[in-house]
């Protein structure tokens, strides 16, 4: 089975968040059930630097009048395609905002021109080879299908919603600028509330729609997740399919995780507290024997860090230390700065973007917060899961299905790893911190909860599993069998049709 996977986002050579994480890790995974995956990706400057040595142009094509070169590179992240349009990505910046942050006016160009090479590779322009499947990833990516169609061409596709809060609206005028018929301003086409949603093509035009987790596959259906989108979701919710995201065990590993001065696992937990020690001492925090919580998120609304803000003052008037990674909304991060400047040696706060500092913090800090008004799936709990760093999470979309409260029923079966709160308020993140501070003074019950946390495995052949099952129903053939995973789940089922049971 041959799949065509189109996005703006794939680790270790693009990333701004979850979406890297999962372009890089599935088709690894996917690889073992006889899914070969090859991924078309913008080239940014930075990818093109990073690969210089080994792409290979294989085609050259003109794009809504752009000169457009693909080239080919075989990576640990399988075989990479890579879009070289130079005017429209090899520019300073990150993938799709410029330094200072201001999101590219021709934003829509750059990711249509993406989808419509997607469509074209699909169509044949790689010498005649063709996948089987195309699946596409975030609004990004969204009008691969609709460009498909539009061409006559009917390979089946895969749309993967990361997060709904990101549609790709713009202004109807542009529809003739994207080759497009103006006949596409339509309700049931690509019309979102007087002007054009990528999003919305791309959610009317693929064959099967999944996100990732089924919580928010199901949270999305309503007024209150859709984004205004649920009407569509509803329409489409026979197609529609919950799959949640996995760890990519060779990037997040604590017993071989490169960042980390001290390596450790299950069995040697406490290796971490020096680790601990180090990070203390890095970003001039009290090394008293109080527990640190750490975060590393995107510093904004949905990830409910004002909140945060607001909580902490509490949490470290009782003994607790905070150490915070990210960037996002400006009064967010002076809001944090804030709390950090009137606490000295008990919060620090990291504004940028830093792998090195992310790992280093899942490998070092008791507690992970991640306070989400929204989270799809989230890879920051399922990390820190595997760190032993136990996540406090809101009870939402994939957090509520990924971390077990450490309520008294979790408690005396043994199975809690964490902690959640609900509603997302700053009174519950409160209480949820204190039921933390609470649990860290029993030595014994934070080292069984952090026991428990590490031993919860998401691991990404359960969900590639799921994904080839998909895609051998959406092309009517039966996946091959994984070779070296062990599962106790039944097969994927051999079926034809194209429309999805729930
Ligand atoms: P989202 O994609 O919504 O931002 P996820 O939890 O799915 O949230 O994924 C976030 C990813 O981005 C994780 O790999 C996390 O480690 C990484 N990340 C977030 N903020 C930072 C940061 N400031 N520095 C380094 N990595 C970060
Ligand atoms: C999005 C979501 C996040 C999810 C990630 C990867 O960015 O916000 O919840 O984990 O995509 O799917």
């Amino acid at each position: 089975m041959k799949v065509l996977a189109v996005t703006s986002e794939v680790f270790p050579f693009a990333k701004t968040g979850g979406l890297a994480d999962v372009t890089g890790a599935l088709p690894k995974a996917l690889s073992k059930f006889g899914v070969s995956t090859t991924t078309l990706l913008p080239g940014y400057g930075t990818v093109l630097e990073r690969l210089e040595r080994v792409l290979v142009p294989v085609a050259e094509m003109n794009l809504l009048s752009e000169p457009v070169t693909l080239k080919k590179a075989r990576t640990g992240a399988g075989e990479i395609i890579v879009l070289d349009a130079p005017s429209l990505f090899r520019r300073a910046g990150g993938p799709y905002s410029d330094e200072n942050g201001q999101d590219f006016g021709d934003n829509w160009k750059r990711f249509a021109v993406l989808s419509l090479a997607g469509a074209e590779i699909a169509r044949g322009a790689l010498s005649g080879w063709k996948p089987d499947v195309v699946h596409v990833h975030d609004w990004q990516a969204a009008l691969t299908p609709v460009y498909m169609r539009h061409r006559g061409c009917s390979i089946p596709t895969v749309l993967t919603v990361h997060n709904l809060a990101f549609q790709g609206q713009f202004d109807a005028s542009l529809l003739p600028f994207l080759d497009l018929p103006a006949s596409h301003y339509r309700t049931e086409v690509m019309e979102y509330y007087g002007g054009i949603s990528y999003l919305k093509g791309g959610l009317l035009h693929a064959d099967a729609i999944t996100t990732v987790s089924p919580t928010y596959a199901r949270e999305i259906l309503t007024p209150r997740f859709g984004m205004g989108m649920d009407g569509v979701l509803r329409m489409r919710r026979d197609d529609l399919l919950g799959i949640v995201n996995g760890v990519d065990e060779e990037v997040w590993d604590p017993a071989t995780d490169p960042y980390l001065p001290y390596n450790y696992g299950a069995t040697n937990p406490r290796q971490k507290e020096k680790n601990k020690k180090i990070l203390l001492q890095r970003l001039g925090l009290d090394t008293d024997s109080g527990p640190l919580f750490g975060v590393v998120s995107r510093l904004t609304w949905q990830k409910g860090m004002d909140l945060l803000a607001a909580a902490a003052r509490d949490f470290l008037s009782k003994g607790g230390k905070l150490v915070v990674c990210g960037r996002g909304d400006r009064a967010i991060e002076q809001q944090l700065e804030s709390v950090a400047h009137a606490h000295p040696g008990r919060m620090s706060v990291h504004i940028g973007y830093e792998e090195h500092l992310a790992h280093l913090i899942h490998g070092s800090a008791d507690a992970i917060i991640q306070p989400s008004r929204f989270e799809p799936c989230g890879l920051t709990q399922l990390y820190a899961l595997r760190y032993g760093s136990v996540p406090i999470v809101s009870r939402t979309g994939g957090l509520s299905e990924t971390v077990i409260d450490a309520n008294v029923a979790a408690l005396s079966a043994r199975v809690a790893t964490g902690f959640q709160f609900h509603p997302v308020t700053v009174d519950a993140l409160r209480h949820a911190l204190n039921r933390a501070l609470h649990a860290y003074g029993d030595g014994d019950r934070w080292a069984r909860l952090r026991s428990q946390a590490m031993k919860a495995r998401f691991s990404w052949d359960r969900s590639a599993r799921e994904y080839a099952a998909l895609y051998g129903r959406l092309a009517g053939t039966t996946i091959g069998q994984a070779t070296d995973v062990q599962t106790s789940e039944p097969p994927p089922s051999r079926r034809s049709s194209r429309r999805l049971a729930r």
